[in-house]
């Protein structure tokens, strides 16, 4: 049974690698032969080379400082503050148009600093899409429970095989009332496999995602939560993880920086759904049967 499931695993893991590679002119050989970085063995990966990271801890620091005095300011009545990302703590409303061109070249340098990013997806740099983004959020002055991406998910609308995101939290607390981000990595809960439905309602999932589930409860002991100022490539593709919910009373603003590291054909490139209704249909119906042939676990 264990050969079956071992063929059926390798055997789905390469059809969908081809399909990634030929539809994103990636090298098929780089992929296949790059086994031994621990994105491959684990799905994710901490940067040894500290590139660029006083200029980075520079701009952040002046981004958090304008974060907080926007906090002071309390405008609850007008804007949801915790939501990530959003207005006013979106990368646009809290920097300059300098600072932000400098943070797009810093992500640029971490990208290429280390080869094992291009080599994972196949892709040369210059073919790669990279989009900078803040996780700035805060506390809700009401705590009533998690939503979205603070519960455990992967970003399956992201790829169809593999997909990577760099994370560098800043202004940031380990502490579980602070909402740190959290993940498992991909050799706990492999790839292949997906949380069980059977015992799982749907109400839950809309609502909690897979946060209750199982075979999240089950490893939650081998999750990792990411530490302050560490940088680090995570597969949000194929490891689960939660965007961490901040359950403090105090006026922490917790801030991420956040580098979306993706191949030639993301979602973005189907938004026009007239001209590339056809590719956009392809690529969806690509997520939906990568999730259906992943096996069930519970
Ligand atoms: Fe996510």
């Amino acid at each position: 049974m264990k050969i079956i499931e071992n063929f059926y695993i390798h055997l789905t893991d390469l059809i969908f690698g081809t399909i990634f590679a030929v539809i994103n002119k990636a090298s098929f050989s780089k992929i296949f032969s790059h086994k031994n970085s621990s994105l491959v063995t684990n799905g994710y990966k901490e940067f040894n080379n500290k590139i660029r990271l006083d200029e980075l801890n520079n701009i952040l620091e002046k981004i958090s400082e304008r974060a907080k005095n926007i906090k002071n300011l309390n405008l609850v009545g007008s804007h949801d503050i915790t939501i990530v990302g959003n207005e006013p703590f979106s990368l646009k409303s809290l920097a300059n148009n300098d600072e932000v061109n400098l943070l797009n070249s810093i992500a640029k340098d971490i990208v290429t600093s280390d080869p094992d990013i291009e080599n994972y997806l196949g892709v040369k740099f210059d073919d790669l899409d990279i989009e900078i983004t803040l996780l700035a959020n805060s506390n809700k002055d009401i705590v009533d429970g998690k939503e979205g991406s603070q519960n455990f998910h992967r970003d399956i609308y992201h790829s169809f095989w593999r997909g990577i995101k760099i994370f560098y939290p800043y202004e940031y607390q380990t502490n579980d009332e602070y909402g740190p981000f959290t993940f498992i990595p991909s050799n706990i809960i492999q790839r292949y496999e997906n949380p069980s439905l059977k015992n799982y309602s749907k109400a839950n999932l809309s609502s909690i995602r897979f946060d209750k589930h199982p075979l999240i409860t089950n490893n939650l002991d081998k999750a990792i939560k990411l530490k302050k100022h560490q940088l680090i490539a995570i597969d949000t593709y194929n490891c689960f993880h939660s965007g961490g919910f901040i359950t403090t009373t105090d006026n922490f603003i917790r801030i991420i920086f956040q580098v979306v590291v993706s191949p030639p054909q993301t979602p973005n490139r189907f938004a026009d759904i007239t001209t590339r209704h056809i590719s956009r249909m392809f690529y969806f119906f690509l997520i939906r049967l990568r999730n259906f042939l992943r096996i069930r676990r519970n």
